[in-house]
């Protein structure tokens, strides 16, 4: 992407965005003779060690597709409890953010979320702003779908061309990106998407141009810090060119 930093070639350092797809979590409970929702609850959990995990080996910003703008096709008992889910966290990351030094941003569009839910993504953002740029960052997507980012960012800019404040031939790559909900955030350099799934599902779509994708078998609820080694130890060694030759 223009205006940001592309390194070619290998690198022996952990990336510094990673992303990744927390899927397989219904799986893994029907498996168990589990509803689903016990899945949520696992899939959760997992998400709390990756996290702490990211940070403490030197991930600047972990991405996380929590809710997709497809999932609402689900019963709505099982969106019920992945919504109960996000606020129990979100409540107790109101109270541990400041002192672990976690900022938490969201991705998507939270026009249909409960005003509850929102209420406290406000909350999270306010303690976001007064942590430092330089502490880790989890981006949760929530009703997050990337085509659907690339409209809003789309419909924006028109408005802002009806406006008078852009002109229609100041877009460039840059500009368009400073429209979407990833604004000031760096490409991911790996994403990961476990379950055997073989797809992006509405992911990133933009963000994804040159990303390294790593795909497991191991369903969200089982992914540790182990697999994570793994595919940080597979993104170290692919040979990243961005079009052009190995030197
Ligand atoms: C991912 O797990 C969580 C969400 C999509 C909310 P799934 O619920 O998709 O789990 P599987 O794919 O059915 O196993
Ligand atoms: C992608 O998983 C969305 C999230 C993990 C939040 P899905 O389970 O919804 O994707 P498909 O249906 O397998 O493509
Ligand atoms: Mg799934």
């Amino acid at each position: 992407m223009a205006g940001q930093e592309r390194k070619a070639g290998r690198t022996a350092e952990p990336p510094r965005h990673i992303a990744i797809i927390m899927d397989g979590n219904g799986r893994w409970a029907t498996r168990r003779g589990l509803p689903r929702t016990a899945g949520h609850k696992a899939g959760a959990e997992t998400f709390r060690r990756i996290a702490t995990y990211c940070k403490n080996i030197g991930v600047k910003y972990l991405t996380v597709y929590a809710f997709s703008t497809e999932n609402w096709k689900r019963s709505e008992t099982e969106v019920a409890a992945i919504m109960a889910l996000l606020k129990k966290y979100l409540l107790e990351a109101v109270d541990t953010m400041e002192r672990d030094h976690i900022r938490l941003h969201f991705f998507g569009d939270m026009t249909p979320i409960s005003p509850e839910l929102r209420a406290l993504a406000r909350e999270t953002d306010e303690i976001t702003e007064h942590l430092s740029r330089d502490d880790f960052q989890a981006n949760v997507c929530l009703n997050y779908g990337g085509r659907d980012e690339i409209l809003r960012a789309v419909r924006q800019f028109a408005e802002d061309c009806a406006a008078g404040i852009r002109k229609p031939y100041d877009m460039d790559e840059e500009e368009f990106s400073s429209y979407l909900d990833s604004r000031g955030i760096p490409d991911p350099e790996l994403i990961i998407r476990p379950s055997g799934e073989l797809r992006l599902s509405n992911f990133l779509l933009w963000q994804s141009a040159y990303s390294e994708f790593y795909f497991t078998d191991t369903l969200w609820p089982d992914f540790d810090e182990a697999e994570l080694d793994r595919a940080i130890a597979e993104f170290q060694k692919r040979d990243r060119r961005f079009g052009g030759v190995k030197k």
